[in-house]
């Protein structure tokens, strides 16, 4: 199973070698805090770059300040008056420029460096968070609006952080600015800022124009997300109900509304934007009437005029991008609200403090008058049906449970139990004697192998996703699983054997192909117990057929609980236990249920009658 190795892109360095490491600092936990104030300790981090970064983008605050002055007296010194020579100005003016070149590209490489490092830092929290998340948790949120804030959210604080100081910074130099200009003139200066209020006032009528729009246009991308990320999903479903009309106007509605907030967002600065663009040169006109009549006059040099003109251009950036300042600002507090609302969710379920590891169990497995109800957050409390009542069973090591019962009467909840996928209402679940609760998770899950009965595989090769459990498991082990579980005759038909790699979900494999690999993966993984959730679609007698051959390997020496539709799969049990209505009614051997249980008979009349209409 050699893989021809892809030629060395030599664009990512670290490719493959950079484990994944948590960042050295996470949020502030505290919820109460401010957005900002919670996001600092990130910030903090690079405390050394930021500063480096503030300090050189006030030096070059000055410089930028300085060089309408130093052409002022050129102008008025070196050309008017001809009182010094031309050379050494152009000298300065050369040199100050190759320092602002410097200073610039130093502040702006270890802000915008720093920005993507608290981007990167967010992504991987969140990541993390998400991977420690229940399964509640993903039960009742879209997985496109996760997405949506993994995404958009995180990279509009990267935004911020990356633009706010250069903001910041640019707003430091129309006040500087101002300083210097008032320092030369005060008529002048009052001329030249005349219309800054105004470039203000329409800025602020332009943000309370925009913002909402802003808000609607984040709210309908993820809108849109959600739609897209169904629909791709769900395009086996979509199409075998021919529904690919109904969907595509679905999301065609979705996207007409997220044009809709786009186009009057971008109406809204097309009638606004040239507005705040045309005042600073009502700046620069006044600036040549007035000025122009103090030369005349013989009150003002023609250098302070050009001067001037340098910084009615410098201070008017400020202004604008002061509106971006608060514009982005505001929009990084909704996503760091957002994104904060996935990294203040507890985890449901989490090693107790004291809790200790499963080694070597037996596998004897008893659930304790077990009361359940998924914890689904809409609708409170009373909305929460009860989903086990009083539910009692217990396992012996080595045997094989057989659970059967009619749909929906709560068998695949059973089996969520016990590895803690979730935790009991009422009543215990027990490994050994153990509580769940007690074990650490990562002790019990390995201890508690799951076929769940729609077994996702991921979309890389065979071998991988056989591997899955144990990455580090040889060609030889792997192999040895797969023909364990009846399917190392398929995988080697295919075109590239173990290294085939299988499209999304698996879905380039048949069900009962895919089964048997999910059962391998089962197998390398090795559980002391297992737990086979049977799938009820109807396969063919000769795949089930190799698949309880496969299963016949799995079940030596494990505790096996087999969730069973089929008088064949409830044949390789020792016994069986009759569930109705989230309780066990009775357990015994099948001949045992047969006869003693009238609604036996009726659950597996209903499963043969159901496969033999197929
Ligand atoms: N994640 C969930 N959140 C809320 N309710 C759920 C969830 N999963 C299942 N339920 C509900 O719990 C009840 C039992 O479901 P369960 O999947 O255990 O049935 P089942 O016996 O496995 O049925 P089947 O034979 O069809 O697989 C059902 O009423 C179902 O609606
Ligand atoms: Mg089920």
């Amino acid at each position: 199973m050699s893989t021809v190795a892809p030629p060395v892109v030599r664009l990512e360095p670290e490719r493959g070698v950079s484990p994944f490491a948590p960042p050295s600092a996470g949020i502030d936990p505290d919820p109460d805090r401010g957005w900002l104030r919670r996001l600092w300790p990130l910030v903090a981090s690079r405390r050394l770059a930021l500063i480096v970064a503030v300090v050189t983008g006030l030096s070059s605050l000055f410089i930028t300040i300085g060089v309408p002055l130093v052409v002022r007296a050129t102008i008025d010194r070196a050309l008017d008056q001809r009182t010094a020579p031309l050379a050494p100005y152009v000298v300065t003016l050369l040199v100050m420029a190759g320092a602002l070149f410097a200073l610039r590209a130093t502040y702006r490489y270890l802000l915008f460096t720093t920005a993507y490092g608290v981007e990167t830092d967010l992504r991987d929290l969140v990541y993390s968070h998400l991977t420690r998340l229940s399964f509640s948790f993903y039960d009742r949120t879209p997985s496109g609006e996760l997405i949506s804030r993994a995404n958009s959210d995180i990279r509009s604080v990267q935004v911020l952080l990356a633009f706010g100081p250069l903001a910041v910074l640019s707003t430091f130099t129309f006040l500087f600015a101002l300083v210097v200009m008032a320092s030369i003139d005060i008529g002048l200066t009052i001329v030249a800022v005349a219309t800054m209020p105004l470039v203000y006032f329409v800025g602020v009528r332009m943000r309370e124009r925009i913002f909402p729009l802003m808000w609607i246009t984040q709210a309908r991308m993820a809108d849109v997300a959600t739609v897209v990320d169904e629909n791709i999903n769900g395009t086996r479903v979509v199409k075998a109900f021919a529904a690919e009309g109904s969907q595509i106007n679905k999301l065609a509605e979705a996207a007409q509304r997220l044009r809709w907030a786009a186009v009057a967002t971008v109406d809204a600065r097309a009638r606004f934007s040239p507005i705040i663009e045309a005042l600073p040169r009502l700046g620069v006109a006044g600036i040549l009437l007035y000025g122009g009549w103090l030369v005349i006059e013989g009150d003002l040099t023609i250098g302070t005029i050009v001067a001037f003109n340098s910084y009615v251009i410098m201070i008017s950036v400020p202004f604008r991008l002061l509106g971006f300042l608060l514009m982005q600002t505001q929009r990084a507090a909704a996503s760091c609200a957002r994104i904060y609302e996935i990294l203040d969710t507890a985890p449901d379920i989490v090693d107790r403090p004291d809790a200790t590891d499963l080694v070597d169990p037996e596998g004897a497995l008893e659930l304790r008058d077990v009361t359940f109800r998924y914890p689904a957050s809409v609708g409170g409390d009373d909305a929460r049906p009860t989903v086990l009542r009083g539910f009692s069973l217990s396992v012996a090591p080595g045997e094989t449970m057989a659970i059967v019962g009619r749909t929906g009467s709560g068998k695949s909840t059973i089996i969520r139990l016990l590895p803690r996928f979730y935790d009991v209402d009422e009543g215990q679940v027990c490994i050994d004697g153990h509580d769940v609760r007690d074990l650490t998770l990562t002790s019990l899950r390995h201890h508690i192998g799951v076929v769940f009965d729609d077994p996702f595989l991921f979309s890389t090769s065979i071998r991988d996703n056989i591997a899955f459990a144990r990455p580090s498991a040889s060609d030889a082990e792997v192999e040895s699983a797969a023909r364990a579980a009846q399917a190392h005759g398929f995988i080697m038909e295919l075109s590239h054997g173990y290294d085939t790699v299988i499209g999304e979900r698996g879905y380039t494999l048949s069900g009962g192909q895919r089964q048997r690999i999910a059962i391998a993966r089962t197998l390398l993984a090795n559980p002391r117990v297992l737990v086979l959730d049977d799938a009820t679609s109807a396969i063919d007698a000769q795949v089930e057929e190799e698949i309880h051959r496969a299963l016949e390997t799995l079940l030596v020496d494990r505790t096996t609980i087999l969730i069973a539709h089929r008088l064949s799969t409830i044949s390789l049990a020792d016994r069986v236990a009759l569930v109705e209505d989230g309780a066990v009614i009775a357990v015994g051997t099948h001949d045992e249920l047969l006869t003693r249980e009238p609604l036996y008979r009726e659950v597996l009349a209903s499963v043969e009658s159901r496969d033999g209409a197929d």
